[in-house]
């Protein structure tokens, strides 16, 4: 990933915006037990499992979805390289089939079981499938942070009737689950969605790009098909599959947000990179790579997250980027006694931003005219072997503070850019605050 610099042109304002690239594979890697499913791959599973784990580390792609993980996956991984691996949920009947390799790391993992299979046209409920979460730190510094939510899946296969409604159940799942744990968020969804868009009675994946809670895009539609209206016409891939215009079950979405631009710059089916020395197949699927450009948010960006990921998530963005600019805090209102219970502001347009619970003791501090909250600390410890939100101080630019909970454990402090102030919050939170970070805007 190289680093460069960009420039806000819409604004004017000449902001020099930390932007980079990354690249992401979808691909499903057959790994099946051959006694039950040879995935028409020819060849010896062990060796062609070591033979993707190699490529996985030879084309060193940022993020790669693994579907089909199952019983040759300690093979994948013994010859692939990257940092960040999600440990394996186990092989056929335990496991997903859901693994992600990354250069980048994550703050947040979970696995999560659909709640409907079919069998109908293929043994679906033979394993537990569903789909993972993951909030990856795109990149992370001691002011501005970008965070990335990223979801691998594998829906239900088949085209029966039973196995239509069990895939349209799943991405109804996935798409409340966006709706819920990434407010505020980009999004990234890739992996075997089962699903084209020209068996017009497979709604799934339709549903998911026309869904406001979602608000995904397909890369493939506008690179490959340079339009934003799916297709109902037929073009099945061979593979390899000499042209990206064909559609596949593999499907990658994205979504932007205001504190992170993404921008899909080249969509590719690259099975010619994933062959066997005599020149087959390793995988029935013709693995999906998509390059992204990205860049911070124009008005708004956010710190590190700080705490753990327990509670529920809260995002101020929303709220914020429909407000109108300019933006300052009149009042800066948190609670604390051990810890710190809840945290909010009181904006001078008179919204009130508020987060955590009710214990603890308030206090409030007033900002006057022209002064700006321009600098947060913020300690994590742990309590009952979870980490939390134990002190909170905010500094504003007349250099007044207001503290609460108690000074503890792992305490960093984060000052807002040059021209910028905290104006909100984000994180988990539940009777406390678990997880937070800052949200910055222009003064
Ligand atoms: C893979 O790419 C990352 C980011 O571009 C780079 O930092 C890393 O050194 C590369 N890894 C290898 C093994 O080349
Ligand atoms: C996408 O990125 C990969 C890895 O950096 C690179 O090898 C490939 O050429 C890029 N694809 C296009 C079409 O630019």
């Amino acid at each position: 990933m190289k680093s460069l610099l960009s420039f806000a042109p819409l604004l004017g304002a000449a902001l020099a915006a930390p932007s980079g690239d990354f690249t992401v594979l979808s691909m499903n890697v057959a790994g099946l037990p051959a006694i039950l499913n040879s995935n028409d791959v020819p060849g010896d599973k062990t060796t062609n499992a070591k033979l993707i784990g190699s490529f996985f580390a030879q084309y060193n792609y940022s993020i790669i979805h693994a579907q089909e993980d199952f019983n040759y996956h300690a093979h994948i991984y013994s010859t692939d390289n990257h940092p960040h691996r999600t440990p394996t949920s186990g092989g056929v009947p335990f496991g997903s089939g859901l693994n992600t390799l990354s250069n980048h790391p994550w703050v947040d993992f979970r696995r999560i079981k659909w709640s409907r299979c079919s069998d109908a046209s293929s043994s679906d409920c033979l394993t537990p499938k569903g789909f993972t979460f993951m909030r990856l730190a795109l990149s992370t510094s001691p002011t501005v942070s970008s965070y990335l939510d990223v979801y691998n899946l594998h829906a239900d296969a088949g085209s029966q009737p039973d196995d239509l409604a069990a895939r349209q159940d799943n991405i109804n799942q996935v798409a409340a689950y966006i709706s819920t744990w990434s407010i505020g968020n980009p999004v990234l969804v890739f992996g075997d969605f089962n699903s084209r868009y020209s068996r017009t009675a497979d709604t799934a994946i339709r549903s998911l790009l026309s869904s406001p809670s979602t608000s995904l895009s397909d890369p493939w539609l506008l690179i490959a098909r340079k339009t934003t209206t799916p297709p109902t016409a037929e073009s099945l891939c061979s593979n390899p599959s000499p042209t990206n215009y064909c559609e596949t079950v593999d499907k990658v979405f994205f979504r932007s947000s205001p504190l992170l631009t993404l921008t899909p710059t080249s969509y590719e089916y690259v099975s010619d990179k994933f062959l066997q020395p005599n020149g087959d197949i390793l995988s029935d699927h013709n693995p999906v790579l998509v390059n992204f450009t990205y860049g911070q948010g124009v008005n708004f960006q956010q710190s590190n997250l700080q705490g753990g990921p327990h509670g529920t998530w809260f995002s101020d963005i929303p709220v914020l980027a429909g407000l109108k600019a300019p933006l300052s805090v009149a009042s800066i209102n948190l609670r604390g006694a051990s810890r710190v219970d809840s945290i909010g502001v009181t904006l001078s347009d008179g919204t009130v931003l508020r987060h955590g619970g009710t214990g603890g003791t308030a206090v409030s501090l007033a900002l006057g005219a022209g002064e700006f909250w321009v600098e947060g600390e913020m300690c994590q410890a742990q309590k009952d072997g979870r980490t939390r939100i134990f002190y909170l101080r905010a500094r504003t630019s007349s250099g007044r503070e207001v503290s609460a909970g108690k000074k503890s454990g792992e305490c960093v402090v984060y000052r807002a850019p040059g021209g910028w102030q905290i104006v909100g919050f984000l994180g988990q939170d539940g009777s406390e605050v678990d997880q937070l970070g800052f949200v910055y805007t222009r003064q």
